[in-house]
């Protein structure tokens, strides 16, 4: 069953054209790594999917064709983003970031009791600081609490543009692993990541993105080597 799929998606910025033509989609459980060097358009694709900019072609989630330019409505839908940067309300606390992922529900209904309770038991390190303002946790805690967010807004299907920025290879290895465990419970996921081995052990199949355009899908368990990735990025 396809859950997710984008058609001749285009998006530019003036006259630059950003993304040219994305054709990718997201079967029932999978996770679906987007690779590409710096530039390619990774950012463009998930802004343009989330309706956050201009930009042509259709997306669909379960077949339906969804709102082009509207955010909220892509969310209420259960298309969710964690964006570069992560996004999150420095100022404001880990248990307020928490509530604002799921302000269409609200506290004292019981699923987002049921939500709030499920993402401090993945990230138990939230817990332990609900009432510390979020803008000073540690980066990887910052990541937690993004995608912790996220998962307040009950996802179904989770974007991820690339949760390792910045991020110690150990803090890195945590969040891979959390998504890992978030895919194998049945939520698809797109990850868009630089770092092509992290994301290739994660995913079921992958798109290299180039210069705005999918160049090549990948089978990760074809990649057997180093090497071999490079090609991918070389040849595209
Ligand atoms: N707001 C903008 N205005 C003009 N050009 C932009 C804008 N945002 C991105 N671009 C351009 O569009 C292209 C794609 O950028 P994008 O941010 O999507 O790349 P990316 O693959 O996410 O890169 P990175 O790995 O560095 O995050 C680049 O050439 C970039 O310079
Ligand atoms: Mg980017």
């Amino acid at each position: 069953m396809r859950v997710f799929e984008t058609e001749a998606l285009a998006a530019r910025y003036g006259h630059v054209e950003a993304l040219r033509g994305v054709n990718l989609h997201v079967e029932d459980g999978e996770l679906v790594a987007v690779l590409g060097p710096n530039g390619a358009g990774k950012s463009t694709l998930m802004r343009a999917i989330m309706g956050l900019i201009a930009n042509t072609g259709t997306v669909r989630l379960q077949g339906e064709p969804l709102p082009r330019r509207d955010p909220a409505a892509l969310a209420a839908r259960g298309v969710v983003m964690v964006p570069e940067g992560r996004g999150i309300f420095g100022p404001m606390s880990v248990e307020d970031n928490l509530e604002l992922g799921a302000y269409l529900l609200g506290r004292g209904d019981p699923l987002f009791e049921e939500r709030r309770a499920r993402v401090l038991g993945l990230f138990p390190r939230l817990k332990e600081r609900l009432s510390q303002v979020a803008g000073s946790l540690s980066g990887g805690e910052q990541q937690m609490l993004a995608v912790g967010r996220a998962l307040m807004a009950g996802p179904r299907i989770l974007l991820l543009d690339e949760p390792s920025l910045g991020l110690a290879p150990r803090v890195t290895a945590e969040i891979m692993e959390t998504l890992g465990e978030l895919n194998r419970q049945g939520l698809p996921i797109i990850l868009v990541e630089q770092k092509a081995p992290l994301a290739l052990k994660l995913a079921n199949r992958a798109y290299l993105l180039s210069l705005g355009r999918i160049m090549a899908e990948i089978n990760p368990r074809e990649i057997t080597s180093h090497d071999e990735l490079s090609r991918y990025y070389f040849s595209a």
